[in-house]
């Protein structure tokens, strides 16, 4: 038995990194996975590989609501509903904030904090007609703490928790669970863009974080699950910490 065995889950940005991962141990836990993302080839191999009757990708840019409204109709055509949301897609860009373009902090704005508040709106009455379910949204370290050179990142990610923190107490009484996973530095595209000294970023890490290493979209993928499944039956409107303890504290030995 899987833990979410008849599930239906619509996952954002599950082309690649987090939410691939989360998209396969989804269903390898028996649910049938929407993937959405903007980048199609690597969406559709996706799919492909898991099965059409397991696996459908969607083009679904989070920022555009005639997108979603075409994602949620492809869902429903292909699985019958939805009763699950992984609000996962996000873009991140380095910038001062007296250096950051309007453009920059708006197209950051639009992604990751319009896309997470448009997932809930268009998904949350499909997930009440359904009898009920889970949304997690994709915030991150970044959303309880500062972090110089990721400002209108760290915006963003803030204001997910506050659309979780809303989200969770008017959807309990629709049987509507609604979380946040923050994830510290997790080995992904977002975290090792092609170019960048690996070895360099794994040695800060190995000093920055207390458990000494980067995460792995795996593990991040566990976490989804939990708060997904029954297994997190008593749990909504807060924010789970995914970091090897990096917010925890310094070390100064
Ligand atoms: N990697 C990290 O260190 C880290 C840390 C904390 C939080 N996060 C968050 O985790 C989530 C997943 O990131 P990742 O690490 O897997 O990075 P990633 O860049 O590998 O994946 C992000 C995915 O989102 C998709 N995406 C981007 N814009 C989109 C849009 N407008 N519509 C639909 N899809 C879009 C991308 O195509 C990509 O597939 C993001 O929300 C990110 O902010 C990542």
């Amino acid at each position: 038995m899987g833990k979410l065995d008849g599930r239906v889950v619509l996952i954002t940005g599950a082309s690649r990194g987090q939410g691939e991962q989360e998209a396969r141990l989804f269903a390898a836990e028996g649910a049938k996975v929407v993937l959405g993302d903007v980048l199609d080839d690597q969406g559709e191999a996706l799919a492909k590989e898991l099965g059409e009757s397991t696996a459908l990708y969607v083009r679904l840019d989070v920022t555009q609501e005639a997108d979603w409204a075409a994602a949620v109709a492809a869902a429903k055509d292909s699985f019958g509903r939805i009763d699950g949301l992984v609000n996962n897609a996000g873009i991140l860009r380095f910038n001062e904030l007296v250096s950051t373009p309007l453009e920059e902090f708006q197209q950051i704005v639009q992604v990751n904090q319009v896309g997470c508040f448009l997932g809930i709106r268009n998904v949350a009455p499909e997930i009440e007609a359904a009898g009920g379910g889970t949304i997690v949204n994709t915030a991150s370290y970044t959303a309880l703490t500062g972090m110089a050179g990721v400002g209108s990142y760290a915006a963003t990610k803030h204001a997910v928790l506050g659309l979780t923190r809303v989200a969770a107490v008017e959807l309990a009484a629709k049987r509507i669970r609604v979380n946040a996973v923050c994830p510290g530095a997790v080995d992904t595209a977002m975290s090792m863009p092609e170019g960048v000294d690996r070895g360099a970023v794994e040695e800060l890490y190995r000093n920055l974080v207390p458990l000494g290493r980067v995460g792995q979209p795996e593990e991040v993928a566990r976490l989804a699950l939990f708060l997904s499944s029954d297994d997190s039956s008593y749990i909504t409107g807060q924010p789970f910490v995914i970091d090897g303890g990096w917010l925890a504290g310094v070390s100064i030995v």
